[in-house]
């Protein structure tokens, strides 16, 4: 079977307690730690700055990923890459100039990530695929944790695959929103190699280890 990486979505963590909920998902053997960032623009929520990935990076050896989800990705590369951020991941929807942006992030040396809304036709990243490091299928619409998974990304999800696989280089495809013990086996399927997981990790009653586990052994 393919390795599945987990990601860990802040989202959902206790924020009272930040560094330790991200110090659990690192010792449960979490891959990432992915960092939701919203404009109340964008989307209709507003989240995190470059403040808390500043004050996230001494805390943690894990890579930090941030899905930005702004109407300007292009006006906050600067500021979270200098945050620490490792992977910067902006919307096809707002990007015009996306191999521009794209360029930019790898510029500052990081890896570069492109999210794609539900009803986005994956066709509208094929010319940028190769320049990438990760694609970020979203699995419902952006703005909120603890969203049910829409099963109708899954035919682009698997669509995504193929895409991926006929450049034969390794880029991550990731999925996003409503992950848990019960869509897994959907995504991995369709072709999900990294599972960003918010609400079924942090919000799971037996505890942030045997949540990362149950997706671990759903993803077998
Ligand atoms: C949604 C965010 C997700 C969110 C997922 O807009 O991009 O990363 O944290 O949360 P769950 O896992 O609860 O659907
Ligand atoms: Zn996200």
């Amino acid at each position: 079977a393919a390795t599945i990486r987990i990601a860990p979505s802040i989202l959902s963590a206790d924020a009272a307690r930040l560094g330790e909920q991200v110090a659990e998902a690192e010792r449960a053997g979490a891959d990432r730690i992915h960092v939701d960032v919203m404009d109340g623009h964008f989307v209709p929520n507003l989240t995190f700055g470059p403040g808390i990935v500043k004050w996230l990076r001494p805390v943690t050896r894990l890579p930090l990923e941030v899905h930005l989800m702004v109407e300007r990705p292009d006006d906050v590369l600067d500021a979270f890459s200098e945050a620490g951020a490792d992977t910067l991941i902006v919307h096809v929807e707002r990007s015009i100039h996306l191999n521009r942006t794209v360029q930019r992030i790898k510029g500052l040396g990081k890896r570069a990530g492109v999210a794609i809304n539900p009803a986005t036709p994956a066709v509208m990243i094929e010319e940028i695929l190769p320049d990438l490091d990760l694609v970020l299928a979203m699995t419902v619409n952006p703005g909120f944790g603890g969203q049910s998974f829409l099963r109708g990304t899954l035919p682009k999800i698997r669509k995504l695959r193929s895409m991926i696989d006929a450049i034969g280089s390794p880029i991550d495809l990731e999925v996003d929103g409503g992950i848990d013990p019960e869509t897994t086996p959907e995504v991995v399927a369709a072709g999900a190699r990294v599972l960003v997981a918010g609400t079924s990790i942090y919000g799971s009653r037996e505890g942030v280890a045997a949540a990362i586990r149950s997706l671990e052994q759903a993803a077998a």
